[in-house]
């Protein structure tokens, strides 16, 4: 069976990949880039249902709210929306967005047909500089929130004060701070620099729903994947698609996730907005992406056929869980 057949019925391994790719990911092993040091333990097989429980009572929504240093001195607790994300998209009565639909990027979404079906969630999460225009069809035209990583932020090549990709709608922003969670490490040395854009555009855009995500946050994730999966994964955070997964089951009732494990259109297409061929895209280099989809498959409670035709898997939001 080919890795993709593999993730549809959630049984993968690194032995799978090319040789290239298995040696990329051997590097990302070596070189502990974020100090990785799991103490956690593994297992492997957990149930669906425990790995959900065990996914919503340990990966706490979390953004920095500027209650600690170095971001307490310097009066982020001003800085950040006075209304919490996960309160943000709450009604009145305390209900959140009834139905989701989580867009990745991939290759595969061209060609869909998916976009009407898409613009009818209630609310749609999409990634990074990923564009609507010229793409409808496939993708929908309705986004309600983008998750961006700190290279958007810092490389003037996505412009990201004036681009249009990035107003009316929430932003969420994050990047990898060492393992350990030091902020005034983080802080001094981020991946990209996302501090500066970041305070400029609260200033400028105040009434914008803007948040980073704790560091805290996205390692925690990182733990459930590697607790979880039999082999040591790649010490690095998961990918945007992992992390905006699960922000959508706490914001969500439903969330339905569209080519995130690919579906019968899968290609070496890195995305679907550019000429660029990569299978690690898809697969995995520096993100543990085989393990983190591997892991959401596994708690994927829509059919085989939604998979194939689709690249649609439906996942339960938090609050819909009783424990
Ligand atoms: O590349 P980028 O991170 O902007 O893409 C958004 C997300 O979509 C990725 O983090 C990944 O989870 C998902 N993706 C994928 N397969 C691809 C491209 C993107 O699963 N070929």
């Amino acid at each position: 069976a080919s890795v993709v057949q593999r993730l549809w019925r959630g049984r993968v391994s690194a032995g799978m990949l090319t040789p290239r790719l298995q040696r990329a990911m051997k590097d990302y092993l070596n070189a502990n880039k974020h100090h990785v040091a799991y103490k956690g333990h593994r297992r492997p097989a957990q149930s669906a249902k425990e790995l959900l429980c065990q996914l919503k009572a340990q990966a706490r929504l979390r953004t920095v709210d500027g209650s600690e240093q170095p971001f307490s001195a310097l009066g982020w607790a001003h800085l950040v929306p006075p209304v919490p994300l996960e309160q943000l998209h709450r009604q009145k009565d305390q209900s959140g967005f009834k139905t989701c639909a989580v867009v990745t990027s991939a290759g595969a979404i061209l060609h869909s047909g998916l976009g009407k079906e898409i613009d009818t969630h209630d609310a749609v999460l999409r990634f990074n500089a990923a564009p609507t225009e010229g793409y409808e069809k496939d993708v929908g035209n309705k986004t309600t929130i983008r998750i961006i990583n700190s290279q958007i932020l810092a490389n003037p090549k996505h412009r990201f004060n004036t681009s249009s990709l990035y107003k009316n709608v929430t932003l969420v922003a994050w990047d990898p701070a060492p393992y350990a969670v030091n902020l005034h490490k983080w802080f001094a040395s981020p991946d990209y620099n996302l501090f500066g854009p970041y305070v400029e555009r609260r200033k400028r855009h105040p009434a914008q729903p803007f948040y980073v995500l704790h560091p805290s946050y996205v390692w925690q994730l990182w733990d459930v994947i590697q607790g979880n999966t039999q082999e040591t994964i790649q010490p690095n955070p998961p990918s945007s698609g992992f992390i905006g997964i699960l922000l959508m089951m706490v914001l969500c009732e439903q969330v339905h996730v569209y080519e995130y494990i690919p579906s019968m259109r899968q290609t070496d297409l890195c995305h679907y907005h550019e000429r660029y061929y990569d299978a690690a895209c898809t697969l995995g280099a520096y993100h543990p992406l085989l393990y983190e989809k591997s892991l959401i498959q596994r708690i994927n409670t829509g059919p085989e056929s939604d998979l194939k035709r689709k690249g649609r898997v439906t996942l339960p939001g938090f609050t819909q869980m009783y424990t």
